[in-house]
């Protein structure tokens, strides 16, 4: 008898866990781990909205035409029109959970307008509509009597037949997904799990960048986890960065200036207070994020300057408070009046583009593992994810997945046999500070080898150093009792590798991969 056995174990309690945890739970128990409160995730702090097809002049086919253009060529068009055409009625399923969005006057959603999107259609709930979906999902939850949350669980590894003897690799034909090991944050103790089916969702990877608007949970655990089970991960060198994050150095993680922000009119200048974004493109601020903060960034190095400048100081006051008061009251905390003064902002890690590689159903190559959320890699982005498309992609494919996997759930068995975690030959951590001096060396080289502008030797040292870091780090792991923040940092070191790999694999520039010595043609 393990510690626990489930029909349905999900790892994470964002957007795509908490969805795919309300719909599964009608066909069998439900164990969603979260490695810290149960409310923490990306999902929490997502600012600008959601994006979704509601009225006239929008149009599915406009939105799934500004989705191909932002991902470059590189998006599944399949995939692209089968989340938009569930739009509409996956925000319908979200607003029956008790998800309120604004609206105006009139009683229609308030519809506000970001990067690459050719019509008004993100619904958002003030500047914080993160939070609010977060909190009518967990409040749903909450009501399920087949959904028990654990929160400060951390999950480790997944489980596969790796565990119970058998060599796999790669090429294995059926690896399969048992449960996870899972380390119990208050007792410290290391517990199996075991589940049926397994939900991957847990959300992206910001930290392994200097300057992120992730919040710390983020550190690419579920895919760190699957590339060591050998299964496929793919689009990891797309990163995206967001063009607007409020410069405060030393700040981690940085405080996000909504796109949406642009949308409603503010403007970028130079630190001479010079507008810049028409060298740019036509659509000046709002075109594609990855352009936006191409753009930024080439400012602040031909400049030499530290930060850029968001323009507010024209912008209807009344109006501006009401739709982003946590903005406002954060600009003003830090003694900036955003209608007398500019708002200093750099770019920061935002999103990850890729990651486990899932079919139309949320399934990964490992049977019975799916994954859904940031952590997916579905080809709706491509190269370049159009702002306000994640939290619809993980409703979309939390569907899909749950659809799936209540299928399947009845001819599947729990797995007899699996062994309680080796922790032989392990002493008690060494110091604290290797860990921390090495997630800071690994920070700096993503940041200044792997971030907006890259080139064949920046990559090329960048793997060089990892490969150190790497070393280090793993000989580490085989003599220490594991802790969070070592598995954390093993993670991190993985995906960073995974990330750069990937960016040595692609000989050209093309979305969020920009390359100097690919200039685009
Ligand atoms: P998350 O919401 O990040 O949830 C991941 C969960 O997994 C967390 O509960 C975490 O604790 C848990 N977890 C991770 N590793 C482990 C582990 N090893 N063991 C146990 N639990 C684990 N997108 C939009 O579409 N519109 C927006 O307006 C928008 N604004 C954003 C603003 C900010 C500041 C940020 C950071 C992101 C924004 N995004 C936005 C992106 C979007 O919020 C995320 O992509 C989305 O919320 C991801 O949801 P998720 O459920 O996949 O992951
Ligand atoms: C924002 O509000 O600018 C973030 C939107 C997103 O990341 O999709």
């Amino acid at each position: 008898m393990y510690k626990k056995e489930v029909d349905f174990l999900i790892i994470g309690s964002g957007i795509a866990g908490i969805s795919y945890a309300l719909k599964v739970a009608a066909y069998g128990k439900v164990l969603m781990l979260t490695k810290s409160d149960e409310d923490e995730s990306n999902t929490k702090y997502a600012q600008g909205g959601i994006a979704a097809v509601m009225y006239a002049p929008d149009s599915y086919d406009k939105h799934v035409e500004d989705t191909l253009i932002c991902g470059d060529g590189e998006c599944d068009e399949k995939v692209v029109k089968l989340v938009i055409g569930e739009s509409t009625e996956r925000i319908n399923e979200l607003i029956g959970w008790g998800a309120q969005f604004d609206k105006t006057s009139s009683g229609n959603y308030d519809l506000a307008k970001e990067g690459g999107h050719s019509e008004k259609r993100i619904l958002h709930h003030k500047d914080n509509t993160g939070f609010e979906i977060e909190r009518a999902l967990l409040a749903q939850a909450h009501q399920h009597p087949n959904i028990e949350i654990l929160s400060h669980y951390y999950a480790m590894e997944i489980i596969t037949q790796h565990h119970l003897g058998v060599w796999v690799n790669s090429q294995t034909p059926g690896i399969e997904c048992y449960g996870v090991y899972a380390l119990n944050l208050k007792t410290e103790k290391i517990e199996i799990i075991a589940a049926k089916i397994v939900l991957m969702a847990s959300g992206g990877c910001g930290h392994i960048y200097e300057s992120t608007t992730n919040p710390t949970i983020a550190t690419g655990d579920g895919v760190a986890m699957v590339y060591r089970a050998k299964g496929k991960i793919k689009d990891m060198e797309f990163i995206q960065f967001h063009p607007t994050s409020l410069y405060q150095p030393g700040q981690h993680p940085s405080f996000l200036i909504s796109e949406a922000v642009r949308g409603f009119g503010a403007v970028l200048k130079n630190t001479d207070g010079v507008e810049f974004m028409h060298k740019y493109d036509a659509r000046k601020e709002l075109a594609p994020r990855d352009i936006v903060a191409r753009a930024i960034d080439n400012e602040m190095k031909t400049r030499g300057d530290d930060f850029v400048y968001l323009d507010c100081t024209q912008l209807n006051q009344e109006e501006f408070i009401k739709h982003f008061p946590n903005i406002y009251h954060k600009c003003l905390s830090v003694n900036i009046d955003i209608f007398h003064a500019m708002i200093p902002v750099v770019p920061a890690a935002h999103y990850m583009c890729g990651g486990i590689d899932v079919d139309d159903h949320g399934r990964s190559s490992i049977k019975n593992l799916y994954a859904v959320g940031e952590c997916s890699r579905t080809g709706l982005h491509g190269a370049n994810r159009l702002a306000s498309n994640s939290l619809l992609e993980a409703l979309v494919f939390a569907h899909r997945a749950a659809v799936h996997a209540c299928n399947q759930i009845n001819a599947i068995d729990l797995m007899n046999g699996i062994p309680a975690w080796n922790a032989e030959g392990t002493a008690s951590p060494e110091e604290m500070v290797l860990i921390t001096q090495s997630l800071k060396e690994l920070q700096a080289i993503m940041s200044n080898y792997v971030g907006i502008v890259r080139s064949d030797l920046r990559l090329k040292r960048a793997f060089d150093r990892l490969l150190i870091l790497h070393k280090e780090t793993e000989s580490l792991y085989e003599r220490t009792t594991v802790s969070k923040q070592l598995c954390e940092l093993r993670n991190m070191i993985k995906v960073g590798y995974v990330i750069i790999k990937q960016a040595i694999q692609r000989k050209e520039s093309r979305g969020l991969h920009f390359n100097l010595d690919y200039p685009r043609k």
